[in-house]
């Protein structure tokens, strides 16, 4: 997710929960043959084997509009050795939109193959090649023929977000369209969109008659999602809530400091903040931790607040937001 889930959330997501695979923030694909440092700013993992430290395979994802481009820089991708090739067709954000990039694309079936196919000739089986789409830019009309396009060109799985550009992220996800779409292709369909808990999951199964699913903010908000849907396929008692807190604040201190390593330190607090906005959605702890470091700019300040709360859940100790330095702006 682009601006929000690098490789350094990676690595902490990946390390909480089982995942199949991942993929990269986007990397754009306008006139030029890109260089390699474009795939390795998007997917550093590129130089430890495509996999994130817990070992999960990183695909990357690549946007644009030109088959032959995207088809030549595929090709210089393929030679960084991703654990896979996601082709997007679902970023709603204008400035994309505009560029011809993203779901704007979705109302170009014929297009959609031309380029689904380019990439997976470049491929030649050597990865998966994959697309991520929409359900239409305004309207659904496109959907199935969009899909079909994608698939009878190549791509080998399609993930649906089940909502059109313009519902943007507004709930609700509508994952009956998902089983619409996976009755009318050949391919396996992957469910995405507004799965926030296990309930959401099942709900989603029911509708979309699926059961692998693409998380999204999902596994920000809670990162034992991923377990706690894999423990209930497995028939498995969950990972417990009481002591979630504690195990996910040494993640929260391990983000910071790789954050605190890569990232300027006037953006570095802006890192923090976004993954703690999605975390309080299920955490109480988190909505407290995030007033605390809130109206706080300076990275010392928040790398005192941190250490101190990663002491205290160390020490097995109660873990209080308000011994800590750092602003409580409320
Ligand atoms: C900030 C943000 C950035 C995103 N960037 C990407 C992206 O680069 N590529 C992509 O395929 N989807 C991207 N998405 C969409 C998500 O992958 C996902 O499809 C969408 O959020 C719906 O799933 P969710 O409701 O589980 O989050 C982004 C979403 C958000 C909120």
């Amino acid at each position: 997710m682009e601006g929000l889930l690098d490789a350094r959330l990676r690595a902490v997501v990946t390390r909480a929960a089982d995942y199949d695979w991942c993929v990269s923030e986007f990397v754009r694909v306008t006139g030029s043959l890109l260089p390699a440092r474009s795939f390795l700013k998007a997917a550093p993992e590129l130089r430890a084997g495509a996999c994130t430290p817990a070992g999960t395979p990183v695909r990357v994802q690549l946007l644009g509009s030109d088959p032959e481009r995207l088809a030549e820089n595929a090709a210089r991708l393929l030679a960084l050795r991703p654990a896979g090739i996601d082709l997007n067709f679902g970023c709603p954000a204008p400035q994309v939109n505009r560029h011809r990039g993203g779901a704007v694309l979705l109302a170009e079936p014929s297009l959609l193959h031309d380029i689904a196919s380019a990439v997976a000739a470049a491929s030649g089986g050597r990865v998966p090649v994959t697309a991520k789409m929409r359900l239409g830019i305004r309207d659904t009309s496109l959907a199935i023929e969009a899909a079909q396009a994608l698939a009878e060109g190549g791509a080998e799985m399609l993930v649906v977000h089940a909502r059109t550009r313009d519902q943007a992220y507004r709930p609700p996800a509508h994952w009956a369209w998902v089983a619409r779409i996976a009755a009318a292709v050949r391919i396996p369909v992957v469910a995405n969109g507004e799965i926030w808990t296990l309930d959401d999951y099942l709900r989603c199964r029911a509708e979309s008659g699926l059961v692998d699913v693409m998380l999204g903010r999902g596994a920000l908000a809670d990162p034992f999602l991923a377990c706690r849907i894999r423990d209930w396929l497995a028939g498995r008692q969950g990972p417990r809530e009481e002591g979630a807190w504690a195990r996910l604040l040494p993640m929260i201190a391990e983000y910071w400091q790789r954050v605190r390593l890569e990232v300027a330190p006037r953006h570095a607090p802006g890192r923090l903040k976004q993954w703690l906005n999605l975390l309080q959605r299920h955490f109480p702890e988190a909505d407290r931790l995030f007033r605390t470091v809130r109206g706080e700019s300076d990275p010392i300040a928040i790398d005192a607040t941190i250490s101190a709360l990663d002491a205290q859940s160390a020490a097995g100790g109660p873990v209080d937001h308000h011994q800590s330095r750092g602003s409580d702006s409320g």
